[in-house]
Order: structure tokens, then sequence, then C-alpha cells
């Protein structure tokens, strides 16, 4: 055991480290019993993780049961709703946390505890670098609320909501008063957005029990799980299975299959190559097109389609889902039972078609992300094609251009911006570094004249993220973003852009020459010599492109759990 370095031997460190870990436990706990870290990231504050102490509860009971030793850590928590200016800022905080914590503390392998968008990703980042073995227990989505009798996507329904109160066709009081009836239960949001996104991908990676991800957080099989979980994570550390040997190529393949299969959020994107960034797996944008361009979309959940995550769970689940397309699943990629991810599909049947489509009947024949490159992107943007408009994905228009979210707010409802159902809506400054943090405002709200016209999508272009709730014709992660010099900082009001989805292009009608000694909009330059301190400056010094996972660069790799020095 990794923990032994600690605390085994008879001579003063190893002493002091029994000595104050013995509170109640029996003395044995330090002869050779696996040592399991549960990191939670339960959090008030974090209103979908917030049950996760008593998931954590049932964790604890399955590894005193297989012989380890339970260990509560909590970790850096992220509430999407909360987190300002945008959770994102702090993924790769929570990660180097998590890591930092696992190394230097007697821990021989984890469960990791998460569930709101942010949460798993950054887990997996901090494990994928520690190499510790290390299971996922899904927080869950929460049940299905409704209001006046509809069920409500939440985020999904916000969005919709609010911009019919924009459009004039819904009270501010109707709108006010459904927000009761969004979050019905304990759980994370449940439409296929990040957290509901990144809780199936994990189990696609293999590093969840099989047929865990998607249970309801309110559905007491997931406390089940959460204590099979416990005792799995006992038998990992005994045969010695770590994160290097479940997180490989193949795996991420099964992921992208699954992330276009389900029709996930387009985060997923940059948290898979942050983790395989971790691991040295050389993932790239193009493996997201070429991989899970032509895999058919096959979850009609929100929102791309009609259903929430309670009816995907009981229509099948992911295994019903990947069942459909297991011929494109790598056959040698295991889970964290050591055993092949398609061996567990065996059974996988589909019990409502209306919610999982079968591969003779996809919703879509081709679900994939589309990973486009032009002049206005070197480094690749990408639109998700199955939450666009299908009239919008080849276009032309002229540029609207924005400088910040707050240029935006200032001038969208302008009754007098020069803007028609054929622009192009470019908002800047919202990437990794320009932000900072990469927040999801890619999404950008339509002109409100345009909205009462009855104009419900436009093609708009964003170096920021995309909520995987929100919908529509938006082209994002632009690469390399506007702060960091991309030739989204010299586009103009007024330029025609070119979008070709099929092509795989977007460009700017602006020859190379005179887009080169364009002076790049000063807005830019100035978001980045915004004085700073703290993490925020360590971020913005340090930050990656989207295009490579927006991790900093110096957490890229693995570095191990050697410890070799002591502290007394
Ligand atoms: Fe936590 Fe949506 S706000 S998952």
């Amino acid at each position: 055991m990794r923990s032994a370095a600690w605390y085994a031997g008879d001579d003063r460190n190893s002493y002091i480290h029994r000595a104050w870990m013995r509170r109640g436990v029996p003395g044995d706990s330090f002869d050779g019993k696996p040592q399991i870290a549960i990191a939670n990231t339960a959090s008030d504050l974090t209103p979908c993780n917030a049950h996760l102490n008593e998931v954590a509860d049932s964790v604890r009971q399955g590894i005193w049961e297989a012989g380890g030793v339970p260990l509560n850590l909590p970790v850096v928590s992220l509430g999407e709703t909360n987190v300002r200016p945008t959770a994102m800022l702090w993924r790769n905080m929570a990660a180097m946390a998590t890591e930092e914590m696992l190394r230097a503390n007697p821990v021989d392998g984890v469960v990791l505890l998460g569930g709101c968008d942010k949460t798993i990703p950054s887990l997996l980042m901090a494990v994928a670098s520690v190499d510790l073995p290390a299971v996922v227990v899904p927080g869950g989505p929460m049940l299905t609320g409704t209001f006046r009798g509809t069920p409500l996507g939440c985020g999904t329904d916000v969005w919709r909501l609010s911009e019919e109160v924009r459009a004039g066709t819904l009270t501010r009081e109707a709108f006010l008063e459904s927000e009761s009836s969004m979050i019905r239960s304990r759980g994370h949001c449940n439409t296929m957005g990040t957290a509901s996104t990144m809780g199936l991908l994990a189990e696609a990676l293999g590093t969840t029990l099989p047929g865990v991800a998607g249970t309801p957080a309110a559905d007491s099989r997931l406390l089940a799980h959460a204590q099979e979980t416990g005792r799995q994570v006992v038998e990992m550390v005994r045969a010695d299975r770590r994160p290097s040997q479940v997180l490989t190529e193949g795996s991420f393949r099964n992921a992208i299959v699954a992330l276009a299969a389900i029709g996930g959020s387009t985060n997923a994107v940059v948290h898979l190559l942050a983790i395989a960034g971790r691991l040295g797996i050389p993932l790239t944008l193009e493996d997201f097109d070429r991989i899970g361009g032509d895999v058919p979309l096959l979850v009609d959940l929100q929102p791309a389609g009609r259903f929430l995550m309670e009816d995907l769970h009981r229509a099948g689940g992911l295994h019903a889902v990947l069942g459909q397309v297991v011929d494109l699943l790598d056959p040698d990629a295991v889970t964290v039972t050591g055993r092949p991810l398609v061996a567990s599909l065996g059974d996988a049947s589909i019990w409502d078609p209306s919610v999982i489509r079968t591969r003779g009947e996809p919703l879509l024949p081709n679900a994939g992300i589309a990973v486009l490159r032009g002049n206005l992107a070197p480094n690749g943007a990408i639109i998700k094609p199955a939450a666009a408009s299908a009239h919008l994905l080849a276009h032309r228009g002229r540029a609207v251009v924005f400088d910040s979210v707050e240029d935006l707010h200032a001038r969208i409802d302008d009754p007098d911006l020069d803007v028609d159902a054929d622009s192009v809506l470019v908002l800047r400054g919202c990437g990794p570094k320009g932000y900072p943090g990469m927040p999801e405002v890619a999404n950008l709200p339509l002109p409100r004249k345009l909205l009462r016209a009855g104009v419900r999508d436009m093609v708009r272009i964003c170096d920021g993220r995309m909520s995987g709730t929100a919908y529509g014709t938006v082209v994002l992660h632009v690469a390399p973003e506007a702060a960091a010099g991309g030739p989204l900082a010299r586009i103009r009001t007024g330029d025609v852009v070119t979008l070709d989805v099929a092509a795989r292009r977007l460009d700017v009608e602006v020859s190379e020459s005179d887009l080169a000694t364009r002076e790049p909009a000063p807005e830019m330059a100035a978001a980045l010599a915004r004085p700073r301190r703290g993490w925020e400056r360590l971020y913005v010094d340090t930050v990656t492109g989207a295009d490579t996972g927006a991790d900093l660069d110096f957490l890229v790799g693995a570095s191990g759990n050697e410890v070799a020095r002591e502290s007394h």
C-alpha cells in the first residue's frame, strides 16, 4: 500500500501519522488496509451536489465492508449557477487542489463524488495526473419538474421562457411563477447539459461502475451503487488498477461515440481534451469530428429534443444507447472493473423507443460535433449541428460585432442596431484569457426587434463556451481567442462571414493581407492588461487555448503520486 510510507514501521514518524489518525478507528486500520479518500464536492453553495454527503455515507459503508478505511476529503466545489465570474475560471484550480491533496496525503485510492458541470471534469483531471485507483459516482440528475402541466427542462427552459418574455409572448409574472417549479428535487440539471453529459461520459470512459451514470439523484438505487462503488475501489487498490490503465485512447474513443449518440454538451470537448492532456493522450479537436461525426443521434432529450434525464433512465439509460452503437466502441477499453466496457452491454435494452431511438431510426443520422477551420478560426472552432437550425448550417451574412458581454448587453436591444435576420452576431473577448475563464455566453440573445418579428435563431460566433442546456446555430470555442491575438480580434461590423458546416469552414471575406494589417480591437489588449492577483493572474498567464482543453500549461501531463520528503 502507498499509505504504508506513512503508517508502517515503529519509528517516530509512523507513530505520529498513526496516533493522530486513531480517533476512534480500530488500531488495525493501519496494518496494510487500503486507505480510501472520498473526494466529495458536497456544498450548500453547489446545490446540484448538496446531497453528496448522503452518497458518501453509502460509499463509506462499502469501503468498510471490503476491508478498506474510508476518509472524507472535502474538495473545491463549483456551483454553476452561483460562482462568478464563471465556474470555468476555477475548474483548473479545483483539479490542481484535488490532485495535490491526494498526492500529499496517505491515500491508496479515491472515490470521486461530483455532479454539477465542472466537478466531474476537475476530479477526473486530478486523478489522471496523480494516477491513484479511482472510481466516479455521478451525483445524478434531478427529477422532472412541471409548470402548468408541462415538464420543465432546467436550463433549457430558462432560456426559452426568458426569450418568450423578451418577445412579449409570456408575462413576467408567469415567468417568475415558473421559478419554484424548475428544480424539483436534489440532483443536477435534468437536460442533456454539461452535468448530465459528463456523468454519462464518466461511465463511457470506464471510470464508473457499469450502469450507474444517469441514475436520478433521488433514486434509492444511487445509494446502492455508491455502496458497491466503495467495495469496488478497495478491489482496485488491491489489483493496482489505475486511471492510466482505464483512461486510454480507446476509452476516449468510447466517450466521443457516446457524446454524439446522446447529443451531449459541447463543453465535453474542452473537458475531454483537458483530461486527455493530463494523461499524455494525443486527443485533438479533429478526433471529435472523425470519430463522432457519423454517429447517429439516438437520444431525444432537451435541448436538442423533447425528454429529460429521468426519461432516459426509465428508457434504458446509457447502456441502451451504447448497445445500439457497440460496433463503434473500442472492444478493449476496460472499466474500473478491469473488464471491457462492451462486455457490460450484453443485455442492454431500449424500454421506450420514443426516448432512445434504435440505430435504424435515429433522430439524426450524423450527430457529432463538427470542427470548423478557416481564416476566422485557424486553430479550430466547433458547432453542434444537432442543436442548430438546419437552414443556417450553410449561411453568408454581415457581421455585427460586440467586444464584450457588457457591449452586447448595452446594444443588442437598441432599436437602431443595424441588424437583420441574416446578420451574423459575433461576440469576442470571451475566451479563456479574455474574459477570463471562457464563460457560457456564446448563445448570445437575439435582438429584441428580431424576436418580435418572429426570428428564433441566427448564426452566432464566439470565442467563449455555450451552456450545454442551450441551443441555436452557435459557433463556439473559436481559437485562437481574440484576446490571444486570433483573427476574431480583427473582424469588423459589416464584414461578410461565411459558415459552411458541411465543408467544415468558417471564414470572413477579407483578404489575408487586409486581415493581417488590421489592428486588433483595442478592447482585447485592454482585457489582458487589467491588473490581477492570485488565481486569476496565474490563470491568465498560463491558460492554454480552448482547442487544447484550456488547462494551465504547467498542469498538462501526469506527475504521479510519489512524495519523497517527510514533514517531521
Ligand atoms: Fe448544476 Fe446545472 S447548475 S448542473
